[in-house]
């Protein structure tokens, strides 16, 4: 019996070198890859600094969810903060105590947003620059003009810190770093004047191929923590419900976040797009329109 017990413990022992060495192997991996320093030579646009465009900047900072994560006031906000995947807050992006924005050349604005890469080079986490990376030389200006006006506010910065769960995913290829992603060589910002038109759909619907798939199929969100419910079917297939829905319908789920049949569209379903003018919410429904059917969840 004692040989027996003597022999489970070795075997427990065993298991948990096992575990140990794993944890060690996925820590030391995981801080290599956000420690790997990248060097970009981003291409700056024409720099606006007019109130137009600095108007047009603070559009496009709240319908792409920049306000979402560094904070209505850009001071700073929390994302995620849980023991699985870590601490993750969206810096300050203003001048105050806490920013590195008065640090921040107009070629290091274009860095993070374009190519998710800080200013001292190192990898962006969560920074979703791949829905940024072809903004058009205007909407990038824009934004940019936009974020160098906005008032200076003091907020502490509270740096990243990647939980178990986050850093096992980055090791496995399913937290992705958008630096990764972005290949410079061969970016190319997309070239598309505003209007409601199927084009400027295209361009604009980019932000939402994350969660709703390239095919917009909709169906398990790979981005998504386990519990988020599956994206909705935007095409226009007989499994989803955007082939019933007119215009009007499309306007009214966006703005409100309601079907025509009154039920509710989930939160996971960010409603900074609801913000989007007439323009563009046609602009995106054209888009939609001109999309093959495509059997929900089928990518
Ligand atoms: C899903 C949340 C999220 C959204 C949306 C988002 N960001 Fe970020 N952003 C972050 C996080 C988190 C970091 C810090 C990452 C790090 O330090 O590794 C960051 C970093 C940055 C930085 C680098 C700042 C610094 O001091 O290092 C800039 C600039 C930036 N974001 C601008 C933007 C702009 C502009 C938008 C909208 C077009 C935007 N972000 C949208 C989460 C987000
Ligand atoms: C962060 C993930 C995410 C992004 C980004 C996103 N969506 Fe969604 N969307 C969802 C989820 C999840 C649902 C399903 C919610 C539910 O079942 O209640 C949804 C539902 C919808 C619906 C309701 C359709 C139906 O059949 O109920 C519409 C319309 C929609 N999204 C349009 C868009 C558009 C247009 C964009 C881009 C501009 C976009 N979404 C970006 C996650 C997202």
């Amino acid at each position: 019996m004692s040989r027996i017990l003597k022999f489970m413990g070795y075997v427990v022992l065993a298991l948990l070198a096992l575990i140990g060495v794993a944890l060690i192997a996925v820590y030391q991996v995981s801080a290599a890859k956000l420690r790997q320093k990248h060097t970009v030579t981003a291409k700056v646009p024409p720099i606006l600094t007019d109130a137009a465009a600095v108007e047009r900047g603070r559009h496009i900072a709240l319908t792409r969810g920049c306000l979402d994560c560094h904070g209505k006031d850009l001071g700073g906000a929390k994302v995620i903060e849980d023991p699985a995947m870590g601490r993750l807050y969206g810096p300050n992006l203003t001048t105050g105590r806490g920013g590195r924005s008065s640090e921040y050349a107009d070629v290091d604005w274009v860095r993070a947003i374009r190519h998710g890469i800080a200013k001292d080079g190192h990898t962006l986490v969560l920074m979703p620059s791949v829905e940024y990376a072809h903004f058009t030389e205007d909407d990038l200006a824009s934004l940019i003009a936009f974020l160098k006006s906005v008032p200076a506010v003091d907020r502490d910065r509270v740096p990243v810190k990647l939980g178990p769960v986050a850093r096992v995913l980055l090791v496995a290829g399913k937290f992705k770093l958008a630096a990764d992603e972005i290949d410079p060589a061969t970016l190319q910002p997309a070239v598309v004047k505003p209007g409601a038109t199927v084009d400027y759909g295209r361009y604009l619907a980019i932000g939402c191929v994350g969660c709703h798939g390239s095919n917009f199929s909709g169906g398990k969100i790979e981005i998504g923590p386990p519990d988020w419910p599956p994206a909705a079917n935007l095409t226009p297939h007989e499994s989803g419900r955007l082939a019933k829905w007119t215009q009007a319908d499309f306007f009214r789920a966006m703005r409100t976040a309601r079907r025509p049949d009154g039920t509710e569209i989930s939160p996971i379903m960010p409603r900074n797009f609801g913000q989007m003018n007439d323009e563009e919410l046609s602009a995106i429904w054209l888009f939609l329109k001109t999309l093959p059917a495509a059997k929900t969840g089928v990518r």
